[in-house]
């Protein structure tokens, strides 16, 4: 079926692959992450060329629907929120694929009609015999569907054929619920055919900071421990928990983000240069970070959590964490968390990571902050630098997406007078295309077989290590009333107690 094109070299990456034959089996259709971002990025890929004009995608879940319900689903989510523009064509042909299988998790005959299901459609549709079966439910679930795929014969590919298991987060609690979380997927599928989906892997800004730091000369020789300060990793939100009660209460920001998005971008920032960029090479990298991660001693002065309580978000006045739906009053979920992670390496001995995230903060903004030392001599009055701070380099990984230099410069018409001012790298103004959404590439990916953009279940296993304390240690201080996440109003930076956890060290949070 795969046949090759004589004029392109399999190594040129500049154009995007085209998945082969296949199609995607989607399990928990009507959660929010399928509605907002798998069948839009289905449908976005498609209208880019990028899927097989085959491609088939089954929908599973415990309705009493018929395939022109759930087209009309996908066809309402793909309308509100699809990037590319919809065209009645494209969409035709893709509908063309869709099918649905009513049924419960445990109900025998409903896998038997999704086996049927597939068989036809690798007739109908030369879908191959490739197949991905993403799980977008709890993952309390996984275990009962992924038995029931291998019970059913779903699992196991024929000869030249593949089966792939697609899984988002959380994957576990903590390390042991992680262990037991990968046992059950290692039963059914070869760790080669799971994906994990962390999707901040997925998104260009996160990707540009391998081009950023091994296609260019100039910063790796200050990527270190001589020159750098500190590190700054900031995931701030504008929105509340929405209708989330069920998943966030008990989770909470640190293992909702910290463990996956942030702990993947420091090790983007932190690692050494792989030998290539496979899959097996990026990772080997990636847990070096990870396994040189040391925790400060002082758990309460380096760590800091917050709740947020009533105040503003977009002009509006919002309440707090408490009074959301389905939030007990008495809940100890932090929506707020900062950490310092020390990176024990010749690289970055002495450079604390300082890593912060929250709901309900002033702005929706994403960045990595490298803020450097001061300059060992400055040759000026003190007046004329007392508005210079320090040097930084700022991966702007969202909404704005780029890359921004600060230094000082002197103000003109003054004598000498230094302040910081900004040179900006903005994506706008350099490419013409705009970025995909994280889950097109991650889907396509999928469909590739293309593995580097996915944590290993390793990565995972060591991400809890470094948080497993942090949160027994919060744990501790809720049972013995030495602490709770400290509430902060909507709209600000968080909890004063992350802004002294800072200055203890003799710093502030940038204020992105
Ligand atoms: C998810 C978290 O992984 O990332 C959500 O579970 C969060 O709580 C979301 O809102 C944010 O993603 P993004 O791409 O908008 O930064």
């Amino acid at each position: 079926m795969n046949q090759a094109n004589p004029l392109r070299d399999p190594r040129d990456r500049r154009l995007p692959r085209i998945a082969g034959p296949s199609g995607m089996v989607l399990f928990g259709v009507t959660g929010d992450l399928s509605r907002k971002k798998i069948m839009p990025a289905i449908y976005d890929l498609a209208n880019r060329g990028l899927l097989p004009p085959g491609f088939s995608l089954t929908g599973f879940a415990r309705r009493d629907w018929a395939d022109q319900d759930f087209a009309q689903i996908v066809h309402d989510s793909v309308k509100a929120h699809a990037r590319t523009e919809f065209r009645e064509e494209v969409w035709r042909q893709l509908a063309e694929g869709f099918r649905f299988v009513p049924g419960d998790f445990d109900d025998d005959a409903a896998f038997d009609q999704l086996r049927r299901t597939i068989e036809e459609l690798d007739q109908a549709r030369g879908t191959g015999g490739n197949h991905a079966f993403y799980l977008a439910i709890p993952p309390g679930f996984f275990g009962n569907v992924v038995g029931q795929l291998k019970e059913h014969g779903l699992s196991t590919p024929r000869d030249g054929s593949w089966r792939r298991v697609v899984v988002e987060k959380p994957f576990g609690h903590d390390l042991e619920s992680a262990r037991e979380l990968n046992q059950t997927l290692g039963e059914v599928f070869p760790a080669g055919s799971v994906f994990r989906i962390d999707h901040y892997l997925g998104k260009e800004t996160v990707q540009n900071i391998l081009a950023l730091r091994f296609a260019n000369e100039m910063f790796e020789p200050i990527w270190n421990n001589t020159y750098v300060d500190h590190v700054q990793i900031t995931m701030a939100e504008d929105v509340g928990i929405g209708g989330r009660a069920g998943y966030y209460d008990g989770i909470g920001a640190a293992r909702d983000v910290i463990q996956n998005h942030l702990l993947q971008l420091m090790c983007l920032v932190a690692m050494e240069e792989p030998v290539s960029f496979d899959a097996d090479n990026v990772r080997i990298e990636k847990e070096k970070v990870l396994q040189s991660v040391q925790l400060p001693n002082r758990l309460d002065l380096t760590t800091a959590r917050g709740q947020y309580a009533e105040g503003w978000a977009g002009g509006e006045k919002v309440g707090g964490f408490l009074d959301e739906e389905g939030i007990k009053k008495s809940s100890t979920t932090e929506t707020y968390a900062a950490v310092t992670l020390n990176v024990a390496t010749r690289r970055w001995a002495g450079v604390p990571f300082y890593l912060r995230t929250g709901k309900r903060l002033g702005r929706r903004v994403t960045e990595v902050a490298l803020v450097f030392k001061r300059a060992p001599h400055l040759p000026f009055a003190a007046a004329a630098v007392e508005e210079l701070t320090q040097n930084a380099l700022v991966i702007r990984v969202q909404p704005d997406e780029g890359v921004t230099l600060r230094f000082g410069s002197k103000v003109p018409g003054t004598q000498m007078e230094i302040r910081d001012v900004n040179m900006d790298f903005v994506y706008g103004g350099s490419f013409t295309e705009s970025s995909p959404e994280a889950y097109e590439r991650l889907i396509l990916d999928v469909l590739l077989g293309d593995p580097p953009l996915f944590p290993r279940h390793e990565e995972v296993e060591l991400s809890w290590k470094i948080l497993d304390p942090i949160l027994a240690h919060w744990a501790k201080q809720d049972a013995n009333g030495k602490g709770k996440p400290e509430p902060y109003p909507s709209g600000t930076w968080g909890p004063a107690s992350a802004d002294a956890m800072l200055a203890r060290d003799g710093r502030t949070w940038r204020r992105p």
